[in-house]
């Protein structure tokens, strides 16, 4: 068959680089369950507030207060795959900023047939992922969109291509064709207002910027700053990076900064591990992953010729959106590895604890706590605040406790004897300080979202078909693991502390096939379930909101991916509700609320990717010339553009 590159990713999602997984014993099992004896295949059927209340003090508490009634008003919609997107009655989709779309005066109109690297460094990305929204004067209906471009799918955005036949194939790609990839990742900053009840973009705005692995200066901050395994030949001090790459979800922090977050880094180096200094190190982040040809043409990406330059990828980054001039920062100490996304929320001391997924099959959920106090008056005084703190790692213990182990050089094992020689060596390789530690291997951890008020964290465990039935345990607790599940952290606001609980919120998948082991409310109704949570939000009203990805698994469950609404407390706490789907072949990214609840930004990415050989009525793979749809424009000769999507409620008011 031939190659997918979306397929590609997906599969390096679904490789475990984590060697070392420990198979739970039976017992472990038995003893988890018969803790919280419900979950035994019994789902949420026939439970009462109270049994549920048993698991959840706070739910319990706000269950008593009769807050049983559905907190979704909308009437949701149908499962399905069409060519198109759909969302709830009473609200309108629509199409906001296209893969190639001007950001600024001079720059070109899109042209798909005749495009340049320095065209497409002047208008919007491709593979729009993370969406921030930033206020300008406090308005909720003007401001600033900062949205990712995680990756380029060339078989969809160059035509003539006969398509790779694997991996290593790059038959057909230029030097030419490999700059515009580098130009359409990256990161896009752009003003957005809403006139008339409708959005649109503000073109040649002076906040409109392009932020890419091709021209951006970035700063290394942190502990890893300066350190010898992140010195190349153009950078011998150490400290100055070019472009940010795979970008996929993010964050927003108190100060108005922007987390972006670089997830499957490993993809774009070439070369020949074995000839490595640090080849086991490499080969725990799958690096060189040898699925793009940028090496053939920039000796940055070519590890025989720059063995360091992988080390300086993988990191959150920090942006300020307000800024145009502004140089982006590499946070270091929130560590490497495959960030999803990065989630602020303040501590009860007034510090902030940054919550992150590193998302592979088998890997760890991180958390930071910086070490000073959030200056919330002066956005200034915050400059360094991520770069100094502790990141940990977590432990899902089967008694329903979490344990944050304290990834410090120095302490239990992370010392030099073990390969350990600095603060910076435990970051630089954090997936081997973790696997030190014994963090917990996951089912893919990607997005987490903190509910301020309540302070229950949700974490999306995507899926896990490498999860074999000896490595169930109970916080992973299905084997073959296709549709993932919802996990919460029980903070009780305690967001510094080393010892939270955790509860399965859902097993995701349709409940009414019984060899799927789902559970869900029993008031979820036949379209109200969804596999593959992926990235999430929660609104101002403290409501959760998830979206999916399943890669080429949409035929599984037989329904797109999208938006649901996800009740996470009293009667209904585990009851989905679909809102949103997707075109065939997309995945749901970037779910984005203004902080009045009135809009939800979206981000339709990779439209007509995933999947296409199984969608009715077309075929074989999509290609430029015959894609599984045209979304958005439906033009002859126009490929389908990967697009954010502004939801608003008719007539206005709050979404959903
Ligand atoms: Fe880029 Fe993990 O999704
Ligand atoms: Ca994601
Ligand atoms: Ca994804």
């Amino acid at each position: 068959m031939a190659f997918n590159r979306r397929a590609y990713f997906e599969d390096a999602e679904n490789t475990p680089s984590n060697v070392d997984i420990k198979a739970p014993i039976g017992e472990i099992i038995a003893q988890r369950y018969s803790r919280r004896g419900f979950l035994k295949g019994m789902g949420y059927g026939g439970l009462g507030v109270a049994a549920i209340g048993a698991m959840n003090p706070l739910s319990a508490a706000i269950a008593a207060e009769g807050e049983a009634s559905d907190r979704f008003g909308f009437d949701e919609i149908a499962h399905g795959v069409d060519t198109t997107h759909h969302v709830a009655a009473g609200h309108d989709a629509d199409i906001l900023i296209r893969w190639g779309d001007p950001l600024f005066a001079g720059a070109p109109a899109f042209n798909p047939h005749n495009q340049s690297a320095d065209a497409q460094e002047q208008q919007f990305g491709y593979n729009n992922d993370y969406v921030g929204f930033v206020p300008l004067e406090g308005r909720f209906d003007h401001g600033l969109l900062v949205v990712n471009h995680e990756y380029t799918n060339e078989e969809l955005m160059f035509p003539g291509l006969p398509g790779p036949q694997d991996e290593h194939d790059f038959t057909g790609i230029t030097r030419e064709m490999v700059e515009i990839e580098k130009a359409a990742h990256g990161l896009s900053v752009v003003e957005v207002k809403r006139e008339g009840g409708k959005w649109h973009y503000v073109r040649d705005s002076r906040y409109n910027r392009r932020i890419t692995p091709r021209s951006t200066a970035m700063t290394l901050s942190g502990p890893v700053a300066g350190h010898q395994r992140v010195r190349t030949s153009a950078d011998a001090e150490g400290r100055r990076v070019i472009g940010t790459l795979n970008n996929c979800a993010g964050g927003t922090t108190p100060w108005g900064t922007i987390l972006t977050c670089e997830e499957n880094f490993h993809g774009y180096f070439l070369g020949d591990a074995e000839f490595h200094p640090e080849k086991d190190k490499l080969a725990r982040y799958g690096v060189p992953g040898m699925s793009y040809a940028w090496g053939r043409f920039d000796s940055r990406f070519d590890i025989g010729q720059e063995p360091n330059e992988p080390n300086r990828f993988g990191w959150v980054v920090e942006i300020d959106p307000l800024d145009p001039t502004s140089t982006p920062i590499k946070r270091t100490a929130l560590g490497r590895f495959k960030h999803e996304g990065a989630a602020s929320v303040l501590t009860e001391d007034g510090r902030l604890a940054v919550y992150m997924g590193d998302d592979q099959r088998f890997d760890y959920v991180y958390k930071f706590v910086s070490r000073d106090v959030v200056d919330r008056a002066d956005p200034a005084a915050n400059r360094e605040l991520l770069d100094h703190g502790t990141l940990y790692v977590a432990r899902f213990d089967e008694d329903g406790t979490v344990t944050w182990l304290p990834l410090v050089h120095g302490e239990g094992p992370l010392t030099a004897e073990n390969g350990f020689a600095s603060q910076a060596d435990v970051l630089i390789d954090t997936r081997l300080a973790a696997d030190a530690l014994g963090a917990t291997p996951m089912d893919r951890p990607e997005d987490i979202e903190a509910n301020p008020e309540t302070g229950e964290v949700y974490v999306m465990l995507t899926n896990n078909d490498k999860r074999t039935g000896e490595q169930v345990d109970a916080v992973n607790p299905r084997g073959d693991n296709v549709f993932g599940h919802v996990l919460e952290i029980v903070t009780e606001g305690r967001h510094t502390a080393t010892q939270n609980r955790w509860e399965v919120l859902v097993k995701c998948g349709d409940p009414a096939r019984g060899e799927v082991g789902a559970m869900w409310n029993p008031a979820t109704s036949e379209n109200g379930w969804f596999a593959s949570p992926d990235n999430c939000a929660v609104d101002a009203r403290g409501r959760l909101w998830v979206t999916t990805d399943q890669g080429g698994n949409w035929p599984k469950s037989g329904t797109a991916d999208g938006v649901w609404a996800m009740e996470t407390q009293g009667e209904r706490r585990g009851t989905g509700k679909m809102f949103f789907r997707v075109p065939v072949g997309a995945e749901m990214c970037g779910p984005c609320f203004t902080p009045d609840d009135t809009t939800l930004f979206v981000a339709v990415q990779h439209p007509a990717a995933d999947g296409a050989e199984d969608f009715d009525g077309h075929q074989g793979r999509s290609s430029f010339e015959t894609p599984a749809t045209r979304w958005p424009d439906f033009e002859d000769g126009m490929p389908p553009r990967p697009s954010v999507v502004a939801i608003t409620r008719q007539g206005g008011g709050v979404i959903g």
